[in-house]
């Protein structure tokens, strides 16, 4: 099946057409293959939105299925279903990024190009993606087989508050003296724990200051990676990261950046700043793979002794639309469904119930007037609308222009309609809200929304 919701790499294509003007007339490689199927909503929303969700209440309150030591004997449950259950969790969890690399599934070429792009560039590397695609597990990867090479790495996690000067304050702390041109052997002895943070200014300070002390590392070669750069609220922040890596370059430092972030083009990240450029390599990350999310899935297969059949596959593979997060969810999901009708093979149906799962709870999560609003004739009629809103904001910050989602809605539907509905949608900035500037744009307020959007976008053409 070739068909893919998140339409990441088309995008990129109707980005660039914006620079000449020609977005709004060129329809997006994505539309060409929304057919008819996905004019319907499907059913089950309708149940989801209808009543309260039926349950098959026992006359039993639920019980934990393992105790907190994780021993599964003491338990009601079968102890060999109990075991298989945790396994899976293990293996399929979603929640966490992968840290240790036999969990990590596919993507060698990614880590390829990461590794070439600090060993044989000497570059500093802004890896971009989707959220869920997969890069703090990269980078972690990456951490982990540039420390065999006796690379001292240095992971940070960027929050919307961060500055510039304390986080690099904390990564010099990080750095022994003993990699300080200045340092003899012999002094090492006096105070073994010193670091370069020992080596600033006590009060703030700025990005010449950083790399006038990151210049002077000698026998090591050190990375330090900025995960989550995109929450950085500070525009100061990036402009002082940007200037850092001009001046480390200039003085060809031993230390290099790698940067992360939610964003669809290097330029959202870093913004467009010609001086760096040549400095920076952009690492964007693809959807998986067929063949990736088959081997992911295969990580819970090994570890819980159950097997997906093809079709499970495929469906898994399809509805998460190439997002390791969703691979996972779901393949976590469809095979608890299995072990729940104590069968150790997944199939299509188990396929169907966790997506059904997954709706149920990016539903449940949402404001009680927001369901209702989704609920609605006017949103039933609106669903490819919605939905090609919900596409054209799946990028970066998701923010979206009438432009984008005429891109995406593969009808001709002229942008004044466009307009009007998404702004029926933004009254009292319900479902969307909505920024009247230079540009109109529109975000879906709930993103929550949108990833239900696009899954059920996804279920409509399972169905068909
Ligand atoms: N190569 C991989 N193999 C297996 N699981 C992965 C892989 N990459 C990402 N994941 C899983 O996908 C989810 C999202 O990954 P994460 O690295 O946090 O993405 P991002 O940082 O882009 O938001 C996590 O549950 C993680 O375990
Ligand atoms: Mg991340």
């Amino acid at each position: 099946m070739s068909w893919k919701f998140w339409s990441r790499g088309d995008r990129q294509e109707a980005d660039t057409a914006t620079d000449d003007g020609e977005v709004a007339t060129r329809p997006s490689p994505a539309f060409s293959t929304i057919d008819a199927r996905l004019r319907q909503r499907p059913a089950f929303l309708d149940t989801l939105w209808r009543g309260p969700v039926e349950t098959d209440d026992s006359p039993e309150l639920p019980r934990f299925s393992a105790t907190a030591s994780d021993d599964v004997a003491s338990t009601g449950d079968d102890p060999n279903l109990a075991r298989k259950r945790l396994a899976l969790r293990d293996a399929l969890g979603a929640s966490q990024p992968v840290i240790a690399r036999e969990r990590f599934a596919g993507r060698h070429d990614a880590l390829a190009q990461l590794i070439a792009a600090i060993e044989q560039q000497r570059v500093h590397v802004v890896v971009y993606g989707e959220r869920g695609i997969g890069k703090t597990s990269l980078v972690h990867v990456f951490a982990d087989t540039a420390r065999e090479a006796r690379y001292l790495v240095v992971y940070g996690s960027c929050g919307t508050e961060a500055r510039f000067d304390t986080m690099f304050r904390a990564f010099a702390s990080k750095i022994p003296m003993l990699y300080h041109r200045d340092v003899l052997p012999t002094a090492i002895d006096n105070d073994a724990h010193a670091t370069f943070d020992s080596l600033l200014p006590e009060s703030e300070f700025g990005p010449r200051e950083v790399s006038d002390l990151f210049a002077d590392v000698v026998g090591t070669r050190v990375v330090l990676i900025l995960d989550e750069y995109d929450r950085v609220l500070d525009p100061a922040f990036r402009r002082d990261v940007a200037e850092l890596i001009k001046n480390l370059s200039d003085r060809a430092a031993r230390v290099q950046l790698v940067l992360t972030g939610v964003a669809q083009n290097l330029d959202e990240l870093v913004g467009y700043a010609p001086s760096i450029r040549r400095n920076i390599v952009g690492l964007p990350m693809r959807p998986l793979t067929a063949g990736e999310v088959k081997s992911i899935l295969a990580l819970g297969e090994g570890a819980a002794g159950i097997s997906y059949s093809g079709e499970a596959v495929e469906m898994i593979a399809t509805m998460a639309g190439g997002s390791p997060y969703l691979v996972r969810l779901l393949g976590h999901r469809a095979g608890t469904a299995a072990l729940d009708e104590h069968r150790v093979s997944v199939d299509e149906s188990h396929g169907r119930v966790a997506v059904e799962k997954v709706l149920t709870d990016w539903n449940a999560s949402l404001p009680r007037r927001i369901q209702a609003i989704l609920a609605r004739d006017d949103a039933r009629a609106q669903w490819p609308l919605l939905v090609a809103a919900a596409r054209a904001g799946s990028s970066a910050d998701g923010w979206f222009t009438v432009d984008d989602v005429y891109t995406e809605v593969g009808a001709n539907i002229p942008p004044v309609t466009i307009e009007r509905d998404l702004r029926h949608f933004a009254h009292a900035h319900e479902l969307l809200e909505v920024q009247d500037g230079a540009e109109t744009r529109f975000r879906y307020r709930y993103p929550g929304v949108s990833s239900l959007l696009l899954m059920s976008a996804a279920m409509a053409k399972l169905a068909a």
